[in-house]
């Protein structure tokens, strides 16, 4: 049998990297602040999963998920067509790039934004053309535009800090673009959406996650929302099956909930603001204004290699973005629950000042 290392591989996935996900320890015991999970789901969606484990399971799950899509539809005021379930929003993303961008196109993205969207380019053969956000986090929307992508991606509230861009700024930047791709996976933590623009403009396509607002990272679920005519093309595109059985119980049951969601994104905002402020008053560090379940926290003449590694020995986990040299002194955090923000703040205080 020949050796795997003898197969040839395609040139550009051979010499290409691959998404780096953030820690997931596999033990248990870690407060985990480094991949804006949230910190609870709702009671009813337990329950409703733990009742859909049934002999059902061997049979395949409904392909285009026809309730929850309708569920969807109805709560952003659109008609099913426009909206597609995803396996995670990461599908989602995925999929949009398969089905616009030949090889050779263009995918155009702020940076720092989220690093998967130039590994989807680069598995696609498009060339990836990333636009440096301003040092406030600002959106570059002429460079952005005059990059000409098949797709553009602007993550709102972006990752890693937060920001939260105007409607009138995208609206200008998909008036000049293909297609627009807002990646809203924490927008349920903001002040409010883009969906209207969906409803505006054929060429806006938004998707959203149950991972971070509904406490679904673990099932992989997510959507986007679009004119009918792009949808149809991504469900032409999409795996046959995309989402499980148990993943479109537990998004209807979170639907069901969502008075218990909205409390909670409540509770999570105001939890954020309340430990920005301990961060900038009682500890002097800068924050950046965040509307999504994290904030991005500059160490200033703090190394925050050795912040996050101090952490982690106290088994707590942040995420820190090396590669852009603008941002490296930086750590993003996620909010969790008052218990996990009550551990953290105690262990950055004795690290900023007790080890100092
Ligand atoms: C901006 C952004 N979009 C999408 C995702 C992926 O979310 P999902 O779990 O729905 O695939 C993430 C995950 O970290 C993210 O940060």
């Amino acid at each position: 049998m020949k050796s795997s290392s003898t197969v040839r591989l395609r040139p550009d996935v051979a010499a290409m990297q691959g998404y780096v996900p953030g820690q997931q320890p596999s033990e248990s015991g870690w407060t985990k602040l480094n991949t804006n999970e949230s910190p609870a789901v709702a009671p009813g969606v337990l329950k409703a999963v733990r009742e859909a484990v049934s002999s059902e399971l061997r049979l395949y799950p409904d392909p285009t998920s026809r309730a929850l899509r309708e569920r969807l539809a109805d709560r952003h005021k659109v008609v099913p067509e426009s909206v597609i379930v995803t396996n995670g929003s990461d599908d989602a993303l995925n999929i949009l790039v398969r089905a616009v961008c030949s090889p050779g196109d263009r995918v155009v993205a702020p940076k720092p934004s989220y690093s998967l969207y130039p590994v989807l380019a680069g598995i696609q053969g498009a060339e990836m053309v990333s636009c440096s956000l301003g040092d406030r986090f600002e959106l570059p929307i002429r460079q952005l535009a005059s990059a000409r992508g098949a797709v553009t991606f602007v993550s709102s509230p972006n990752n890693p800090a937060g920001t939260h861009y105007a409607a009138d700024d995208l609206r200008w930047l998909a008036e000049q673009t293909n297609l627009l791709v807002i990646d809203e996976a924490y927008v349920e933590y903001a002040s409010d959406d883009r969906v209207a623009l969906v409803r505006e403009l054929p060429n806006v396509c938004i998707t959203r996650s149950f991972s971070k607002a509904f406490g679904l990272a673990g099932v992989r679920l997510g959507y986007a929302l679009g004119h009918p005519e792009l949808i149809d093309a991504l469900h032409r595109v999409k795996d046959s099956y995309n989402v499980g059985r148990l993943a479109q119980v537990a998004g209807l049951a979170a639907l069901d909930e969502i008075a218990w969601a909205e409390k909670h994104w409540e509770d999570i905002r105001a939890r954020r603001n309340k430990f920005a402020k301990e961060l900038c008053g009682n500890l002097g560090l800068h924050v950046y204004p965040s509307e999504a379940n994290f904030v991005f926290v500059e160490c200033g003449d703090r190394d925050a290699s050795d912040v996050q590694e101090k952490l982690a020995g106290r088994r707590i986990l942040v995420r820190r973005f090396a590669e852009d040299p603008l941002f490296s002194n930086a750590l993003r955090i996620s909010i969790g629950s008052e218990e996990e923000m009550a551990r953290l703040l105690e262990a950055l205080t004795y690290i900023l000042r007790m080890e100092n």
